[in-house]
């Protein structure tokens, strides 16, 4: 088993990376000083294929453990399913030193930090992610938080686990489409911070996409340690911590333009390759290292083409962004892989132009 640790003062946590520790839970938590009872939070067909394993381990450490299930779909991160949630814990007689866990993808993540983080004002919060996504991203750096209406992740709080588990195994059963946006995040961890990675992943993308433990292994715990380190200088996202967004500008437009059809991780590809156009069109990123990302992108199974959208709802799904950020576009921009900055400087009709000549570029 990795160990990366995310440091914090009294808030420092380690997230274990391997494969089958998913049975090691029960005796972390009695090393880390739990004991009693405890509750893990899930959805159906991640309680199926996990919940008895991670049950068992817990119990044979003596823990007595209830499991709440909360249907799958992003509309679960609501205010509706944590006030029933609330009154599940209530029923179950959970203390303020009675951790919660939660067993699943980003949603159940999300959605259960929020409940951590509010129910008797903070009670003690394990992540244990299942999805690729889940593992390299939403389980680390303390973001918790539900939807409201058109409010998506806006309610919330900045509340770190004690610890996150990532059992890669878990990995083996995860629907490849899922695979492919915890993917698009790697590469993006990749190029904002570490260049190595990306030689790495460009040697051994057919190793990852057919689930070697080794490789997998070797990319969760290089993105975790990225995570941590940005989470580490700016834990509540006043600066640096921008840099994670790299591709999500042009990306979460694609998203919202689309209504959602298109996926994050396909988006979030065809967001980076949009900074990094922009990038080399302001003269600061090399051509090679454009076509370099560009083969990683497509060697990695996401897209390099803009679906059927048309130009002007991406522009206008930016500038909508742009209204909510209190009139500003920004961007992650890149110099090389490994090396970004944060930028408010892009001009709309330089987006533009990037997008309208998208099928001539190389
Ligand atoms: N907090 C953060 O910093 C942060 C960062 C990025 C994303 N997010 C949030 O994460 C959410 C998306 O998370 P996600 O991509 O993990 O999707 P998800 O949580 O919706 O999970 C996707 C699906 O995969 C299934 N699944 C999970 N693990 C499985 C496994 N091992 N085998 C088989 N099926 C499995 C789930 O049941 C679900 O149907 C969004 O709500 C997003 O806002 C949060």
């Amino acid at each position: 088993m990795k160990k990366a640790r995310v440091r914090l003062g009294s808030n420092s946590y380690d997230i274990c990376i391997g494969s089958d520790i998913l049975m090691q839970t029960g005796s972390q938590l009695k090393e880390a000083g739990f004991s009693d009872k405890l509750v893990i939070i899930t959805d159906p067909t991640v309680k199926s294929l996990y919940g008895d394993t991670l049950k068992q381990s817990l119990t044979s450490e003596g823990f007595t453990v209830i499991i709440l299930e909360v249907p799958e779909g992003e509309e679960q991160k609501s205010l509706e399913t944590a006030g029933r949630l609330y009154h599940e814990l209530s029923s179950f007689h959970a203390e303020r030193t009675t951790p919660i866990l939660a067993l699943g993808g980003g949603v159940i993540g999300d959605l259960t930090g929020f409940v951590a983080a509010t129910y008797l004002r903070g009670v003690p919060l394990i992540q244990i992610p299942t999805t690729l996504l889940a593992q390299v991203d939403s389980s680390i750096g303390g973001k918790v938080a539900v939807n409201h209406g058109q409010l998506k992740n806006k309610i919330g709080a900045f509340y770190q686990p004690k610890l996150v588990i990532s059992d890669i195994s878990v990995l083996k059963t995860l629907p490849t489409r899922e695979l492919s946006d915890g993917l698009a995040e790697i590469i993006k961890y990749a190029v904002i911070g570490d260049k190595d990675l990306f030689t790495y992943l460009e040697g051994n993308l057919d190793e990852i996409k057919s689930l070697n433990d080794r490789a997998l292994e070797q990319i969760v715990f290089h993105s975790a340690k990225i995570k941590a380190e940005v989470v580490e200088k700016d834990e509540k996202d006043f600066g640096l911590r921008h840099i994670l967004n790299y591709g999500h500008t042009v990306g979460h437009a694609i998203e919202s333009a689309s209504d959602f059809k298109v996926r994050h991780g396909e988006a979030v590809a065809i967001g980076m390759l949009a900074a990094a156009r922009i990038s080399n069109r302001l003269g600061i990123l090399d051509q090679n290292e454009l076509t370099r990302l560009k083969g990683g992108i497509r060697k990695a199974g996401l897209p390099t083409e803009i679906p059927s959208l048309k130009v002007e709802e991406i522009i206008q799904a930016i500038e909508h962004d742009k209204k909510i950020l209190g009139g500003k576009i920004r961007f992650v921009l890149l110099k090389s892989i490994g090396d970004v900055f944060i930028t408010d400087e892009v001009s709309p009709s330089l987006i533009e132009q990037v997008l309208v000549g998208w099928n001539e570029e190389t």
